[in-house]
C-alpha cells in the first residue's frame, strides 16, 4: 500500500502527530519528512514505531546533580508507560543544574535551563514532553521553558531524599545542614560530630528532604493539576512509588493526545485560577521564598494578561486567609517522607477544601477538573497524617506564612517567611542598621569582635541582587555575628536584596526590589546607625531618615559613580543611568546582565517574558 506520507498529490502530510508534527521547512513538507525519516531510520525505527505519538522526555542526568541521581530509572519507568499507551518515547538531554554545583549560582543558570527546554521542544518534533526536574532551579526552568513552547509536557519530579541519622537523630539537607553547622561555629559540637552529620546529611540520591524550594516546587506541580496528587509532589526519589509515578506520567503524556482535549496545551490547561491554587498551597505549606520569585517568573511567562494580574501583593492577600497546616522543617519538624506517608497532596486538598480556598473549576492534567479529581479520589484522614497536615482548627501558624512588605526600603516589595521566624518579636521590630557593602564585606567583618552590633541591630546586606551579585545568590542568611551567638543570640532582623535557601529559618527579610546596585534605590543607601522599623501587621518596611538626607545621600552615590569614570549610557531596559555601563558584555553573562529583571519580576530575562523588555 502506498505511504500517504509521500503522495504528492496531497499538499502537505497534514496528520498531525509522531513524525509530522512541526516539520522544519524546506519549502517542500514531503521532503522535509522524507529526510527526517531517513535519520530516525539510521537507529532502527520502523514506519509503524514512526507513525505514534512521540513522547519526548527530557533527560536530565549529570552526575554533578544527586537530586536527579535516578532520572535513568525514572526514564526507563516513564518509556514504559509511553510504550503500554501506545507513544513512542524519545529521550534528550538538556541541561542539569545542582543548588551546589552550579557557580556562581543555580539562579543564574535557572533562565538559561529555561530556554535550552524550550528551544529543544519547539525545535523537535514532539507531541507532549514528559519534563524531568527536582532540584531547585530546574522544575521552575521547565515549566517557564514549557508554557513558553506551549506543547503539551507532564512534569515528573525527582522525589525527595530519605531522611538520615545520627545518633539515633533524624536529620535531613538542607535545614539542619544549618542549624548543625552553626551549632559548630558556637562550638556546641567538635570536629569529629559535624563529620559525623555531614555523612548523613543526604543519605540518599533525591532532593533536600525538608520543605526547601524543590519540595515546595513539587507541591507546586501538583496544585497547578499537573502531576499525581497522592504520590507526584511527595513520594521518595528511592521508593517504588516514584517509579509508579514515572510510569503513569508516561501512561497520561499520551491519553493526554489521544484523547484530543481542548484544554491540553499549557496556555489553556493553566489559567489565573489554577495559579491562585498553586499560590494557597505555597502558603499552607509554609513554601520556599525562592519559589515566590519561580512563581512569578512562570505568571510572567503566560500570553494571557488576566493570568499576569497576580502580583506580590495577590501572594501576599491570599496568605492573609490561608492557615499553614504541613509541619515540616524549616517552619515545622518533619520531613518530606512523613508529609508523604501521612497523605501527601491529595490529603493537603482534601484538607483544604472545606474551607473554600481552592478553586475547583481549574482543568488537571487527568482531563478532569480539580473538583471531579477531589471527588473520584476521597482521602480517610488517620490520627498520623492530622500530625503533619495539621486540622484547619489547629494549624501550625494561622495565616501569612509568606508576607510580603513594603517601604521606602522596598518601593516594589519584598518577601519574609514570617512562619520561619524564630525569635516572633523581631516581627514588630525598630533598631539600628550595621551594613555590609557585599558578601565580601560581611565575610570579612561579621567575626570581628570590634563590630558595633547588639542583639537589636538590623543585619544588612547589600549588593547581593539579581545585577549586584549575578545570580543573586542565597546569602540573605547573615550568619548571627560570633559574639552574639556565643552569648546565645539565635535570630536577628536581617535584610537584604538576596535570596536565602528554601531550608533554612530565621527573621530574614529578602528580594528587596529595586536592588541595591541601581542607583536609585533606598536600600542602597542605608548607613550603619539608620533606625529601620519593621511592621508586620502593617507591611511596612522603612528607613527611618528623612527625605532630604535620603536625597542627599542619592546624589552622592551618583557623583560617586561618576567619580569612578563611568560614564552614562542607555541602560537595559531603556533606563538611562550609569548603571548599565558597569555590566560585562560577553557570552551568557553579558545576556545575563543586560536583560534580567528584578526579583518582583520574577528575574527572568526581559525578552522572555510576555509583555517583552518594558516590563521593567
Ligand atoms: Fe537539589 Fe536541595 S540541592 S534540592
Ligand atoms: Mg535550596
Amino acid at each position: 500500500s502506498q505511504n500517504p506520507d509521500y503522495d504528492l498529490s496531497r499538499s502537505t502530510p497534514t496528520h498531525l502527530g509522531g513524525m509530522r508534527s512541526s516539520l522544519a521547512s524546506y519549502g517542500d513538507p514531503h521532503f522535509s519528512l522524507f529526510l527526517r525519516k531517513v535519520f530516525i531510520k539510521s537507529l532502527g525505527y520502523t514506519e509503524e514505531a514512526l507513525s505514534k505519538p512521540i513522547i519526548g522526555i527530557t533527560n536530565t542526568f549529570s552526575t554533578f546533580n544527586p537530586c536527579h541521581a535516578h532520572v535513568p530509572q525514572l526514564i526507563e519507568a516513564a518509556k514504559r508507560g509511553i510504550l503500554a499507551a501506545g507513544g513512542l518515547p524519545m529521550e534528550f538531554p538538556t541541561i542539569s543544574i545542582h543548588e551546589s554545583f552550579s557557580s556562581p549560582t543555580s539562579m543564574y543558570l535557572r533562565n538559561l535551563m529555561a530556554m535550552d527546554t524550550e528551544e529543544m521542544i519547539r525545535a523537535q518534533p514532539v507531541d507532549a514532553t514528559i519534563l524531568i526536574g527536582g532540584c531547585d532551579k530546574t522544575v521552575p526552568a521547565q515549566l517557564m521553558g514549557g508554557i513558553s513552547a506551549n506543547k503539551p509536557f507532564m512534569p515528573l519530579i525527582t522525589g525527595p531524599m530519605m531522611p538520615g541519622s545520627v545518633s539515633g537523630v533524624r536529620v535531613g539537607a538542607c535545614t539542619d545542614c544549618r542549624s548543625n553547622w552553626a551549632k559548630y561555629r558556637a562550638g556546641e559540637i567538635d570536629l569529629e560530630d559535624i563529620m559525623a552529620v555531614n555523612e548523613e546529611l543526604a543519605p540518599t540520591g533525591g532532593t533536600c528532604g525538608v520543605m526547601g524550594t524543590a519540595s515546595t516546587m513539587a507541591c507546586v506541580v501538583a496544585a497547578l493539576g499537573l502531576t499525581d496528587l497522592r504520590s507526584g509532589a511527595t513520594a521518595a526519589a528511592v521508593s517504588s512509588a516514584r517509579l509508579r509515578v514515572a510510569e503513569n506520567a508516561g501512561k497520561a503524556a499520551v491519553d493526554m493526545l489521544a484523547s484530543h482535549r481542548q484544554r491540553v496545551r499549557p496556555v489553556e490547561l493553566l489559567t489565573r485560577e489554577s495559579f491562585l491554587n498553586a499560590i494557597t498551597i505555597l502558603q499552607a505549606i509554609g513554601g520556599s521564598t525562592n519559589a515566590v520569585v519561580h512563581l512569578l517568573a512562570i505568571i510572567n511567562r503566560h500570553p494571557d494578561p488576566n493570568v499576569r494580574t497576580i502580583t506580590l501583593q495577590t501572594i501576599d492577600d491570599i496568605g492573609r486567609r490561608t492557615p499553614l497546616l504541613i509541619d515540616l522543617k524549616p517552619s515545622g519538624e518533619g520531613y518530606m517522607t512523613d508529609f508523604h506517608n501521612a497523605g501527601g497532596m491529595l490529603a493537603l486538598l482534601h484538607t483544604l477544601r472545606p474551607a473554600g480556598l481552592l478553586h475547583e473549576n481549574v482543568m488537571t492534567y487527568t482531563g478532569q477538573t480539580l473538583s471531579e479529581v477531589l471527588d473520584a479520589t476521597p482521602f480517610k484522614s488517620f490520627a498520623y497524617s492530622r500530625q503533619i497536615i495539621r486540622p484547619l482548627d489547629n494549624p501550625l501558624h494561622p495565616a501569612s506564612s509568606l508576607v510580603v512588605l513594603r517601604g521606602n526600603l522596598a518601593p516594589d516589595g519584598c518577601v519574609i517567611k514570617a512562619s520561619a521566624s524564630k525569635d516572633r518579636r523581631l516581627l514588630n521590630h525598630k533598631g539600628p542598621a550595621c551594613v555590609f557593602r557585599n558578601s565580601k564585606d560581611l565575610a570579612e567583618r561579621i567575626d570581628d569582635p570590634n563590630l558595633n552590633v547588639t542583639k537589636d541591630s538590623v543585619l544588612v546586606l547589600q549588593g547581593i541582587g539579581p545585577i549586584g551579585n549575578p545570580g543573586m545568590p542565597e546569602a540573605g542568611l547573615i550568619p548571627i555575628p560570633r559574639k552574639l551567638g556565643a552569648q546565645g543570640v539565635e535570630d536577628m532582623l536581617r535584610i537584604s536584596d538576596g535570596r536565602m535557601s528554601g531550608t533554612a529559618g530565621g527573621t530574614v527579610v529578602l528580594h528587596i526590589s529595586p536592588e541595591s546596585a541601581d542607583p536609585e534605590s533606598i536600600f542602597g543607601v542605608v548607613k550603619d546607625g539608620d533606625m529601620i522599623s519593621v511592621d508586620m501587621e502593617k507591611r511596612r518596611l522603612n528607613l527611618d531618615v528623612s527625605e532630604d538626607e535620603i536625597n542627599k545621600r542619592r546624589e552622592e552615590r551618583t557623583k560617586e559613580l561618576k567619580d569612578e569614570k563611568i560614564k552614562e549610557g542607555k541602560g537595559a531596559n531603556g533606563r538611562e543611568n550609569a548603571w548599565a555601563e558597569r555590566r560585562t558584555m560577553r557570552g551568557y553573562r553579558g545576556l545575563y546582565e543586560r536583560s534580567v529583571n528584578q526579583a518582583h519580576l520574577g528575574c527572568d530575562f526581559d525578552f522572555l517574558t510576555s509583555d517583552g523588555p518594558a516590563t521593567q
